[in-house]
């Protein structure tokens, strides 16, 4: 028997410490939580992409009363960039949640179905997309999609 530990690794900023490109995304992404439809959860997202051609795409939660028919912020920004951009990498995502009357302190983290599919945009340009994830108090900065999913499910996988 052998034992592994594997490592996400990240970096902790405060918003004032980051650089301009990425407050400007976590502003992008702060201002799409006003246009959130979560009357269900009253959790709002907001996420803005950022793309190599300097692009900027935003997305917010669409929630509906036919629950698991609703769509998380990254997965409507992402599919969206994707669509009207196949052939453009994303560079950076930067998500924000807005709930009980304020930003969340600690940075807000996709789920798992969401981290599927922002990996999918990763393999798909070979290209790394840096992570951000907002909180009032910290920031969390991911270099790629892979820290967020490890022992992932990828094509590769498909040939066994
Ligand atoms: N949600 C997102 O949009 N992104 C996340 O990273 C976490 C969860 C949404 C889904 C649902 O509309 C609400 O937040 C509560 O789960």
């Amino acid at each position: 028997m052998q034992k592994k530990t594997i490592e996400t690794k990240l970096e902790i900023y405060s918003f004032e410490e980051l650089d301009m490109s990425y407050q400007f995304l976590i502003h992008k992404a702060k201002e799409q939580v006003q246009k959130a439809y979560a009357p269900y959860s009253g959790f709002h997202v907001g996420a803005a992409i950022e793309l190599e051609n300097g692009e900027i795409i935003t997305g917010c939660n669409q929630e509906n009363s036919a629950y698991p028919s609703g769509l998380c912020a990254e997965r409507v920004a992402m599919f969206y960039a994707n669509a009207q951009f196949p052939d453009v990498a994303v560079k950076s995502l930067a998500i924000a949640a807005f709930t009980n009357g304020k930003f969340l302190e600690l940075p807000v983290t996709p789920c798992g179905s969401c981290r599927q599919v922002l990996l999918e945009t990763e393999m798909r340009f070979e290209k790394d997309v840096t992570i951000i994830l907002y909180g009032t108090k910290e920031v969390y900065l991911l270099e790629n999609v892979k820290q967020l999913l490890p022992l992932c499910f990828e094509k590769s996988n498909l040939i066994g």
